[in-house]
This record gives C-alpha cells, structure tokens and sequence, in this order.
C-alpha cells in the first residue's frame, strides 16, 4: 500500500493502544525483523474480527513479540480464551512480559514450541478461530494440521498470503518461503472443505470459513 494511503488510513481508524505501540517501537530496536508484527491497522482488524466472531477459544500460531495475541485478546469476551504457540525459545520472556503488562494475562496461554507437535496434543479441544502466523515453508502443513481442531463452521486466518506481491513472480529455486505460500494458496483454492477470500490489506490476508 502507498505510504500516503496507509498514513491516511492509520489517521482514520482506532489509535493503536499505549502498550502495543511501545511494544512496536521496542522490537524495533532490539528484534532483527520487527516488521513481522502485524502493526496497527492489522492489530485493529483482529479484533474487530474477534468481536464479530464471537469466538470462545481462539489458537494463534506464530505468537513473536504478543502483539497479535494482545489484538486478539482485546476483541475476547469475558470467559474466551485465547492459547498461543511461539517456536522461538529466545522470545519467551519478551513475551511473557508483554503479556503480563496487558489486561489479558489471565485469557492468554503461551505454549513453547513447534505448534505441528504441540496442536494434535489439544485432545477434543476444539477452537471457533485460528490464526496462522508462523514459518511460510509449513504453511500448508500448520493449515492441515489445524483444520480437524476447527469447529464446523469455525474460522481461520493466514497472514502473509501475497508475501509482498512475490506469488506472482516464478520464485527462485531456494526461496522456500515464497514457495511455501505459493503451495498454500494453490492448495487452498482447490479446497471444497472451506470457504475462501483473500483480502489485500498489507501482504495478504485470507480468511477461511470451515463448512458445515
Ligand atoms: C510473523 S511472526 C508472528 C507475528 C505475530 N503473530 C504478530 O503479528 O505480532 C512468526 C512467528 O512464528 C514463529 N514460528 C515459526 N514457525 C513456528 C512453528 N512451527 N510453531 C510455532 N511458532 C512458529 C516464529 O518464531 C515467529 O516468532
């Protein structure tokens, strides 16, 4: 998006709040890729998308810093809960001072690890919305891996699915990540098991309605 635009539209949507523009400001110094944060106007959009839904359990993969988590967090109602799962054992206690910093700590779980071990450990535990943020290369795999833990008629979201325009272009031989998300959004738009639309905010993001 044109910078102009995205400063007008940054300038016409709800402010980012006090601890996640801090948040944003210190990845900035001191994480090597502060720009996988989803920011300010995806962070606005997660939760109007959360306060939509309604959802009672929500399952984020790909936790970074918590700024998603906290967006996400903020659409819950009272009881819902929202369960996180970070790979990067280097970001656990920036993370764990985020969360602890929000008004969320109670609603949110950090899991530790590989979320392709850790989500078939959610024996009959199932959740309304899932939001898929992680590794690109294992996007596929995080989507199947996912799917059976979504309730009938649940929702899931993947970030990053125009990965910056780069799905159009024949990607080079070891760029894993561009095939990753390639090989995401073919696959997908064959799947008669869910509902797809891609929408173009930032680089891409779909949301998928399971059928019934
Ligand atoms: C784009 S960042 C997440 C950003 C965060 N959702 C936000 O918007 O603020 C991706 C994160 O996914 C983590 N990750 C990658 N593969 C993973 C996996 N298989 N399981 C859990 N976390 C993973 C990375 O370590 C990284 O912190």
């Amino acid at each position: 998006m044109a910078y102009a635009l995205e400063e007008y539209i940054l300038a016409h949507i709800d402010e980012e709040p006090e601890l996640l523009r801090k948040m944003q400001r210190e990845a900035h110094v001191k994480l090597l890729h502060p720009t996988m944060i989803s920011g300010h106007l995806q962070g606005r959009l997660l939760k109007m998308l959360v306060q939509m839904i309604r959802p009672q359990r929500v399952l984020e993969i790909g936790t970074y810093t918590g700024y998603s988590a906290i967006s996400i967090a903020e659409g819950l109602e009272g009881h819902a809960a929202l369960h996180t799962i970070e790979i990067d054992e280097e970001m656990e206690d920036m993370i764990r001072h985020n969360l602890s910093h929000s008004s969320f700590a109670e609603q949110i779980t950090l899991h530790m690890g590989d979320a392709l071990e850790i989500i078939p450990r959610f024996r009959d535990e199932y959740f309304d919305l899932v939001f898929i943020d992680a590794d690109k290369r294992d996007y596929w795999n995080l989507y199947e891996t996912a799917l059976p833990k979504i309730k009938s008629e649940g929702f899931l979201l993947a970030d990053n699915t125009l990965w910056h325009g780069k799905v159009l272009e024949e990607p080079e031989s070891n760029d894993w990540q561009t095939k990753g998300i390639i090989a995401f959004n073919d696959k997908l738009a064959d799947d008669d098991r869910v509902e797809k639309v891609i929408l173009p905010l930032r680089d891409g993001l779909t949301l998928i309605r399971k059928k019934k």
